[in-house]
């Protein structure tokens, strides 16, 4: 079942549109510099809460990126648009590149920033599994604990991280872990599509490295690779850098 998401949108109706799909254990918010960037630079950006995340309802049933995928393109579809940039940050990317498989034809590009195409690891899915039980048992905190060093690297200067990932529910977190434990091999995706692909990393990212993004890059038929500073939330840490980048390369429609 298809969800309709909360979301942002800001920007000319008529200018060319994006959408921005946030990371784990995020929301839409995380957004808001890169978001406020692009209207300024007169683009239209739509900014959703994945099922589960933010505002956006928990759907029943086992998490996978077909559903997320699917929500998008129902937003989309309610916002009139028939081609989109879609810009998929880490878990967003997955999602992202999920949309790319099952409607190639409604991106006008593809932007994947501090993500990665493939699958997880047979290691990666027994983390998976540990960490929703650790979530199911004990709430949200552990996870937040272990993962914000990683995000970004002056975390007491953007204490908004902590508080949105504090504030996300353990119902949509488990549904998030499950999809990407699911997520399938993006790599085919990515080689068959025929939109433009920007890639984005920051050159110190420990979750998703610039490797993982060279590797996307090589394997896209048009693509571009833009290396920023910090570690693995660089629209928040690099917000006008990400937003140049986009800007710059943005294809005409
Ligand atoms: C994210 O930043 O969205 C997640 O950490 C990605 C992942 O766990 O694979």
């Amino acid at each position: 079942m298809q969800l309709d998401l909360p979301h942002t949108d800001h920007g000319p109706r008529d200018a060319p549109a994006l959408i921005l799909l946030h990371g784990f254990p995020l929301d839409h918010a995380m957004w808001g510099p890169v978001e406020r960037a692009l209207v300024a630079s007169g683009l239209r950006v739509l900014a959703p809460d994945l099922r589960g995340f933010g505002k956006a309802p928990s759907a029943s049933g086992v998490g996978s990126v077909s559903a997320h995928a699917g929500d998008v393109l129902r937003l989309a579809d309610r916002a009139g648009l028939r081609r989109f940039v879609l810009v998929g940050f880490s878990f967003g990317g997955y999602v992202a590149l999920e949309v790319a498989r099952q409607s190639p034809g409604r991106l006008l590009g593809l932007v994947l920033v501090d993500t990665r195409m493939e699958p997880d690891s047979e290691e990666a899915r027994k983390g998976r599994a540990a960490t929703i039980a650790k979530v199911r048992e004990t709430g949200v905190g552990t996870l937040v604990d272990a993962m914000l060093s990683k995000m970004i690297s002056e975390p007491a200067q953007h204490p908004e991280v902590e508080a949105m990932m504090r504030r996300q529910g353990a119902e949509g977190m488990v549904h998030a872990l499950e999809a990407m434990a699911a997520r399938p091999d993006s790599t085919p995706t990515l080689r068959a599509l025929d939109a433009p692909v920007l890639v984005v990393v920051g050159e110190h990212d420990p979750i998703t490295p610039p490797d993982a993004a060279r590797a996307m890059a090589a394997s896209a038929k048009r693509a571009t690779l833009v290396v920023v500073p910090g570690l693995h939330l660089t629209p928040v840490a690099s917000p006008d850098d990400v937003a140049q980048a986009i800007v710059a390369w943005m294809p005409p429609r």
